[in-house]
């Protein structure tokens, strides 16, 4: 198959990460069979330097006209000042719009091998770890009216029935691909868009009869992330608090710069990017985890192109490499090989 990608690195060490997903793409291309093109534009604050804002349209037309986008990092220090209309975040909310991805998928699991590395105790985590968090994109408190004036701010989280059952049924389609589960977090005990869900997930559930469905308010689903996370299988939520338990979930795993994500619409392009930031500190250094990223490369090829055997290829390498011991920096360990970003990227190359 040709496929043809548009690369949108970013800031930071987006452009470093970046660069090692395309190199074991290109790998796995070769070895499939496949001709994958990548098209890089500017986004996020270097777009703002070149044309005062981050996200112009053609980048945005590119990306709508391309089979999927590769997006490594936005923002920094440097662009703080910007006004928020133009900030990196915005072009990273107008571009998920702009191309009606909804859908995002943020896995959290724990390699065997990094399981040191969780912050939680290791009878915690005895399980294992391998949670799909499915968050809702387009939608919610991030899209809904605000203004500030004076003493005064609002903002406000609005959600209509047909966003909240396209994102609802995902979440089921995704549990029945894995292990049957769904729990849907909201705050139903207050919020009139929760209560709205969760009937809208008792109702879609009745499609879905082999799937266990339940409840929790987020605070709890917090609390319960810490205490006991190898209770979930599918959590599917809303906007923010998508946003806000996944960030928790990566700590679990340890090691932020191991977990990919995707961000699907109705069609099959998608967007996939790494969960970490830009981290402008070590940006260049050649020391930054590209891993997230490669793995976010897999994410595309299963999510967007269909070739599940070429994901599971990569996934295959990335876990063999850690298996042979080789760490960057952010997840090294006494008694393993410390190597580079070029470096780990060309090591799950070969092993493709
Ligand atoms: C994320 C980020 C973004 C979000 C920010 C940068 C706008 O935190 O992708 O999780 O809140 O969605
Ligand atoms: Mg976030």
């Amino acid at each position: 198959m040709n496929k043809r990608i548009v690369v949108v690195a970013g800031d930071g060490i987006g452009p470093d990460v970046c660069n090692e997903a395309i190199k074991v793409m290109e790998r796995t291309a070769g070895k499939f069979g496949h001709r994958f093109t990548f098209e890089k534009h500017l986004f996020g604050g270097c777009s703002i330097d070149a044309y005062g804002v981050p996200l112009t349209d053609e980048t945005l037309d590119a990306c709508k006209r391309s089979d999927s986008v590769l997006l490594g990092a936005v923002g920094g220090p440097k662009w703080d000042g910007v006004e928020p209309s133009r900030r990196p975040e915005k072009g990273l909310l107008a571009l998920r719009k702009g191309l009606g991805l909804f859908c995002n998928l943020r896995p959290a699991h724990i390699y065997p091998e990094l399981k040191a590395a969780s912050p939680l105790k290791d009878s915690i985590i005895a399980d294992g770890l391998d949670i799909m968090i499915v968050r809702e994109l387009t939608g919610g408190i991030y899209f809904g009216k605000r203004g500030s004036e004076g003493d005064y701010a609002f903002d406000t989280m609005e959600y209509h029935d047909g966003e909240i059952k396209r994102i609802v049924r995902k979440g089921f389609e995704i549990a029945m691909a894995r292990g049957k589960r769904l729990c849907s977090v909201d705050k139903a005990n207050v919020l009139a868009t929760s209560r709205k869900w969760r009937g809208i997930v008792e109702e879609t559930g009745k499609e879905f009869p082999e799937v266990q469905v339940s409840h929790l308010y987020v605070d709890n689903a917090s609390m319960q992330l810490v205490r006991n996370p190898s209770q979930f299988d599918v959590i599917v939520t809303c906007n923010m608090f998508g946003d806000i338990l996944s960030d928790e979930a990566s700590q679990i795993t340890g090691s932020i710069g191991m977990l990919p994500s995707a961000s699907l619409g109705s069609g099959s392009l998608g967007m996939y990017e790494p969960i970490h930031g830009s981290a402008p500190d070590i940006a260049g250094k050649d020391i930054a985890n590209p891993l997230a990223t490669i793995l976010s490369g897999a994410m595309m090829l299963r999510y967007s192109f269909g070739m599940a055997q070429e994901a599971d290829a990569i996934e295959k390498a990335v876990a063999t490499v850690l298996e042979k011991g080789y760490r960057t920096p952010d997840i090294m360990e006494t008694g393993m090989q410390q190597v580079g970003t070029k470096e780990m990227g060309d090591l799950v190359a070969q092993e493709v």
